[in-house]
């Protein structure tokens, strides 16, 4: 027998033997399905992941919270990043939250929730999974509710007085909310 065949017969062999030992060692664990791998995510899996609010309210959870519970939540939680006054903090790369509104479009636009951001709901999503920084998905919804109520009184968006919840939050209408084109291409569907 050629050497080179003798090795390819040796290899073959070497790699069907791992991928029986593989399969096996998998089963052993209990997984289950066509691939050998993989569970069925149990309804309170998905639930943990399933969290996402859309810009019209849709998705939005129960609970409510107010500017001076928000104050609570921002001071203990928010402004070491983004400072006092929600003023940026360089030296962490948190980002000015609040202030210059009209100034998008301009050379030098200034980025926050106030000039840019177009619906109200999404800044509870966004803070939802994202912040803090350095222990996402900390905050209750009612906490959630109540620092966004802060940031955009803060901003001159909202009343003081408003309470926010899945209701008012999606009532609100963001300063910058027209200045988006509208993308007219159709979505498509890769799977069905
Ligand atoms: C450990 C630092 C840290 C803490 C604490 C923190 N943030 Fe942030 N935050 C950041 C950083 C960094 C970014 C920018 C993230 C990026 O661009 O990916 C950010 C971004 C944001 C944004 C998006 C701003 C924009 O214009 O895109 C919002 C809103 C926000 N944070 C709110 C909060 C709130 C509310 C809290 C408190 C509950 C909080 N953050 C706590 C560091 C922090």
């Amino acid at each position: 027998m050629p050497i080179e065949k003798l090795e390819f017969e040796l290899l073959s062999a070497v790699a069907l033997g791992l991928g029986i030992t593989g399969g096996a060692a998998i089963a052993a664990e209990g997984y289950a399905g066509p691939y050998g791998f993989g569970t069925t995510p149990t309804e309170a899996e998905i639930a943990a992941i399933d969290i996402d609010a859309m810009g019209d309210g849709r998705g939005l959870p129960p609970g409510s919270g107010t500017y001076e519970e928000g104050r609570v939540v921002y001071e203990g939680k928010c402004s070491a990043c983004h400072g006092e006054n929600m003023e940026g903090v360089g030296s962490v790369s948190a980002p000015r939250l609040i202030g210059g509104r009209g100034t998008i479009g301009d050379e030098s636009s200034i980025v926050t929730i106030e000039s840019f951001w177009p619906f109200a709901p999404t800044v509870f999503d966004y803070v939802k999974r994202a912040m803090p920084f350095d222990a996402p998905g900390s905050l209750t919804d009612d906490e959630l509710y109540a620092v966004v109520a802060y940031i955009l009184a803060e901003a001159n968006i909202i009343d003081h007085d408003l309470r926010l919840d899945s209701e008012t939050l999606t009532t609100v209408e963001m300063p910058n909310r027209d200045g988006f084109i509208p993308d007219s291409r159709p979505d498509v569907f890769n799977f069905d």
